[in-house]
């Protein structure tokens, strides 16, 4: 189908059967970054009809990016719960105070400064561009990866792959209406192209659906490989407190709390101590024990007993109760 004909279908589609969702109302520019900001961090883990009383409430509370970036902890974390995930929350205050520190008080327009931001990936940053900026981009969320799978057939490991998807969401095209776009995407997903039980009949683009016309609408899931990934981790002791840095080296736990560490690209004979499964890692950390405090930028000591008081990430915890054992 040409492009034009595929967005116009399905943005028609959109207009007569959007959900109407508290961040979907129309509101100033400035407003409708925070709303986007706001209700993208919830989306990330939590189904659009739980996240709507969380973020109506959230936004009585925290109406703007600066009462969110001052509010207190305790409070943050009163309006997050029912959600779960806290570190969103977290990542989402921190945010918050970047943008006002660094950006103005303004929400990043560009991918490359909204990555630096904590809590904000690949998927959310094409999500807030598309809705809050109205920028050409397309977040690849489930709900747009199965409408891509089943539209285009992809059925074999190779075609489903992530760096395939990412390339044949171009098939969706582009229109001047971004930011519906976007969601009237994911919108299909949701109501439509359900995981089961997809809705054929009421859907704007079934005519050139290859699923449909082979009437098979299985889906095969993307066998994520997860990466094996080498690390020396280090440990500076002194006293009852270890050695902390900010992470601004790797790609996970950006930002936040860990311990030093580097990763080594082709070990030799590694005894790993630790394995931890994250993102689509499988980290093998050797331990190594150091006397000499090596000059850190932005390293601090955690006393061990107080691991609660600290804002570490449950990976840094898991390491001292590891390290407390052994
Ligand atoms: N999931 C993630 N972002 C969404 C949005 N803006 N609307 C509906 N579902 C979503």
């Amino acid at each position: 189908m040409k492009e034009k004909i595929i967005t116009k279908k399905i943005l028609k589609w959109y207009d007569l059967n959007k959900r109407s969702l508290p961040w979907r109302k129309e509101v100033s520019l400035q407003k409708k970054q925070y709303y986007t900001l706001i209700s993208e961090f919830m989306l990330q883990q939590t189904q659009v009809t739980t996240v709507i009383p969380f973020f109506n409430r959230f936004l009585k509370n925290l109406p703007t990016i600066k009462s969110l970036a001052k509010v207190d902890e305790g409070k943050l974390i009163k309006l997050w719960e029912g959600l779960g995930y806290y570190s969103r929350a977290r990542n989402l205050k921190k945010t918050a105070q970047i943008i006002i520190k660094n950006f103005d008080g303004k929400l990043p327009n560009n991918l490359r400064d909204l990555l630096t931001l904590p809590g904000i990936g690949n998927y959310t940053a094409n999500a807030i561009l598309a809705i809050a900026f109205n920028k050409p981009y397309i977040p690849l969320d489930g709900n747009i990866e199965r409408v891509l799978k089943r539209y285009l057939y992809l059925k074999k490991d190779k075609e489903i792959q992530k760096d395939n998807l990412v390339q044949k969401k171009n098939i969706f095209g582009t229109t001047l209406r971004s930011g519906d776009y976007a969601q009237a995407l994911m919108e299909l997903g949701a109501l439509i192209c359900k995981q089961s039980n997809p809705i054929c009949v009421q859907c704007p683009i079934r005519k050139n659906c290859k699923s449909f016309k082979k009437k098979d609408f299985t889906l095969k899931k993307n066998i994520k490989k997860n990466k094996e990934k080498y690390f020396i981790l280090k440990v500076y002791k002194k006293r009852q407190r270890y050695l902390l840095i900010k992470n601004t080296k790797f790609n996970f736990l950006k930002n936040l709390s860990i311990f030093p560490m580097e990763e080594l690209s082709n070990p030799k004979n590694f005894n790993e101590n630790l394995n931890f499964k994250m993102s689509n890692m499988n980290m093998n950390i050797k331990i190594q024990y150091l006397k000499d405090n090596k000059k850190f930028t932005s390293s601090y000591w955690v006393d061990k007993k107080k691991l609660d008081s600290y804002m570490l990430p449950s990976f840094t915890k898991k390491i001292v109760r590891y390290l407390e054992k052994n």
